[in-house]
């Protein structure tokens, strides 16, 4: 083969490893192609087709108008206006009435009968949320002690018996990973962008065996799979929470984009179910305030279901 045949092939081979490195990169799901849902961040309508790679974007509603309209007054924490008083955490009515349909109505087909972990439970309000959906048992995590207190208290003022749910104190990283609780459901609501550990969470969420995992954090709006560094103090209730002595008062936190949760999801054997549909829960509640995140993008709320086709070596049928 002469020198100028030899040169024009390897410059194509070099071409054509480049072109598939920078698909894998572009692509959250890096696997044979597969149907998969793809929507917006916030409830864009699913459709079939290649892995999203634009995953925030105008959507539109997927349930008939008029589903989510809460009439000032009905919602559920105008039920249980306790949580509005016991957290200082965003503990607006509207907005946490309208994350209750997306968390809890939304996934009632779940939570009914479920064994439910509640990661970062705070004063309780989406163990309560959970258990009056009908799920059978809640085991919350938390760090601050006074706000475990606060949900047993919560829970009792709204007459769930303590049969129902237990809270384990302390780092959810030392104490998940000692007491390894199981369940059907996990919830692990506003709470991704208070640590880096993002291996950590996935493997724990995976430790406990649940098959649904509902997830509702802040994401960075990018469609490559991504990660932005941000720090978290550590002073008041909706801050991180470490007992790692080496500490200057802030910790290190991650705000994935929907590829990266996607991404991570996958590698502990999880796929991206569906999008409660936001777009419709904003549009049927326009004068909703404080809901600004999830308007605009920046804030979602997505449910993974366990897909035991990504694990490498399923075990034998009994
Ligand atoms: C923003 S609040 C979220 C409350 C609730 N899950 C929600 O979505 O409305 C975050 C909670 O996570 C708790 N938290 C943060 N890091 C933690 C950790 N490493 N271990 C246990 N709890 C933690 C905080 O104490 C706080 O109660």
């Amino acid at each position: 083969m002469s020198t100028t045949a030899r040169q024009v092939i390897d410059r194509t081979r070099a071409r054509l490893k480049i072109r598939t490195r920078l698909r894998a990169f572009a692509d959250p799901t890096s696997g044979p192609a597969r149907p998969t849902v793809q929507s917006g961040a916030n409830g864009a309508a699913p459709r079939k087709g290649p892995a999203p790679l634009t995953p925030v974007g105008p959507g539109h509603r997927t349930t008939p108008q008029g589903t989510w309209r809460i009439e000032p007054g009905t919602g559920f924490f105008d039920r249980h206006p306790r949580f509005l008083d016991t957290s200082e955490v965003a503990a607006n009515n509207w907005r946490l009435n309208l994350r209750h349909e997306a968390i809890i109505t939304a996934n009632k087909d779940v939570l009914e009968g479920a064994e439910v972990l509640d990661i970062a439970s705070h004063d309780g309000r989406w163990t309560a949320a959970a258990l009056l959906a009908g799920a059978r048992h809640v085991v919350g995590a938390e760090g601050r002690p006074e706000l475990v207190e606060h949900a047993a208290e919560n829970l009792a003022h709204y007459g769930i018996g303590p049969d129902r749910y237990r809270f384990i104190v302390g780092d959810l990283f030392s104490t998940l990973e000692e007491e390894k609780p199981q369940a059907d459901v996990v919830l692990c609501l506003g709470f991704l962008y208070h640590t880096m550990r993002y291996d950590d969470v996935f493997r724990l969420m995976r430790q406990s065996n649940a098959e649904h995992l509902v997830l509702d954090t802040r994401i960075e709006p990018s469609d490559e799979p991504v990660m932005r560094v941000r720090t978290n103090g550590l002073e008041g209730q909706g801050s991180a929470f470490t007992e790692d002595p080496i500490s200057t008062g802030q910790v290190l936190v991650g705000r994935p984009s929907v590829p990266a949760l996607r991404r991570m999801a996958r590698v502990y054997g999880y796929e991206l179910d569906r999008y409660p549909d936001w777009f419709g829960i904003l549009e049927d509640n326009p004068d909703a305030r404080e809901v600004g995140v999830y308007k605009k993008g920046l804030r979602a709320t997505l449910r993974f279901r366990r897909d035991r086709s990504l694990d490498v070596a399923a075990a034998p049928e009994a």
